[in-house]
């Protein structure tokens, strides 16, 4: 079977086999049947780059359903089994008026990939409104609830992309989200100019939502349009003593603060300064209005896009002495 339409980067290779999962029952019968195989989990395919046929069985896990739990304290608990397309789960907390997940939006990939890498954008990361998931055993079939700190986010990263890497399948994520009174992130400068731009005095978690909508739509491709997964690589922390040397050179450097001895650099800047933006290789290439995005125009193949990545990782050690590490998991 081909993979092209379940990966975002639209790239075409072969799975040996391939289940659609469609409950919690039939993931654990399925679990319990191909026990000795080798097993590949994909949910919406948004954060990956394919670049060989898969020898494995793959389990697509389309597993649907929300529920809501009103809490006394102006809050609620909402559950959404892991096969919920990300971006139609934020809408419907949206439309039940629940904040916390509006800065989210658009983000593609479902539910039951989100704390692997603990989503993040304008402010706002997953792990700020998460309370807990459940996950199977990948060879046992066992199911296990992992609290927050049994997660261990970071800048996206979680205990799923390390010490457990390969061996949960997420099935469902609990989110504690409020009722009223939202603390809005409007910090990020172009949400604040959305708001602005339309004159909007109090805004609502809606009005931050439709922000967040035309921010990404003006910057990022739309995989369904051209393949792409969203930011290739991480923006890389380097210490303070090599950012100011960095800063002499490039005195218009943007950076974050991470902590006294750290400064987060934009990688999207570095990539751009390196003149890869809006570049193209056959049909592999970088995205012209956010050069941390690599895209496949078409029928570019893993392989060519992975050459371009690592192209582009040599190139900013070479002229910055900074390395990139990929954010997308190559398989
Ligand atoms: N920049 C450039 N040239 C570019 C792209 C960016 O100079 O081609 C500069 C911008 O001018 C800005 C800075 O880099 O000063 C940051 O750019 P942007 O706000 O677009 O965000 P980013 O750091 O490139 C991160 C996340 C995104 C997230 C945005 C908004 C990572 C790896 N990426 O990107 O997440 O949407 O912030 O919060 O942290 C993703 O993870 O897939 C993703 C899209």
């Amino acid at each position: 079977k081909s993979l092209k339409k379940h990966n975002t980067f639209g790239i075409h290779v072969k799975a040996s086999e391939f289940i659609k999962i469609n409950s919690e029952k039939e993931l654990i019968e399925t679990l319990s049947v191909y026990k000795e195989k080798n097993i590949f989990i994909l949910s919406g395919g948004s954060n990956m780059l394919l670049t060989k046929d898969l020898n494995a069985l793959v389990l697509h896990i389309a597993i649907k359903g929300i529920t809501t739990e009103l809490q006394s304290n102006n809050s609620v608990l909402v559950s959404a089994n892991a096969g919920e397309n990300w971006h139609d789960f934020v809408q419907f907390c949206i439309d039940n008026n629940f904040g916390g997940l509006e800065n989210l939006s658009l983000i593609p990939g479902y539910v039951g990939s989100a704390p692997i890498q603990n989503i993040g954008a304008y402010g706002v990361e997953l792990k700020d409104s998460f309370v807990s998931c459940e996950a199977l055993h990948i060879h046992t079939g066992e199911k296990k609830i992992f609290s927050k700190e049994d997660c261990n986010f970071g800048y996206r990263n979680s205990i799923f992309k390390n010490e457990l890497k390969g061996e949960y399948i997420i099935t469902k994520v609990t989110f504690r989200l409020t009722t009223k009174d939202h603390v809005l992130n409007t910090s990020y400068g172009a949400i604040e100019n959305a708001l602005k731009e339309k004159n909007t005095t109090n805004p609502t978690i809606k009005d931050v939502s439709e922000a967040v909508i035309a921010i990404r739509r003006s910057k990022l491709p739309d995989p369904n349009e051209i393949g792409n997964s969203g930011s290739f690589f991480k923006n890389p922390v380097i210490s303070q003593e090599n950012f100011f040397k960095l800063q002499k050179s490039h005195p218009d450097i943007p950076f974050y603060k991470v902590d006294e001895e750290n400064i987060k650099v934009p990688a999207g800047w570095l990539i751009e300064q390196s003149g890869f933006k809006g570049k193209r290789w056959g049909d592999a290439g970088v995205h012209a209005k956010q050069a941390l995005v690599l895209v496949n125009y078409d029928n570019a193949s893993g392989q060519e896009i992975l050459e371009l990545s690592k192209k582009i990782q040599q190139t900013i050690k070479e002229k910055f002495d900074i390395t990139l590490e990929t954010e997308v998991n190559i398989i």
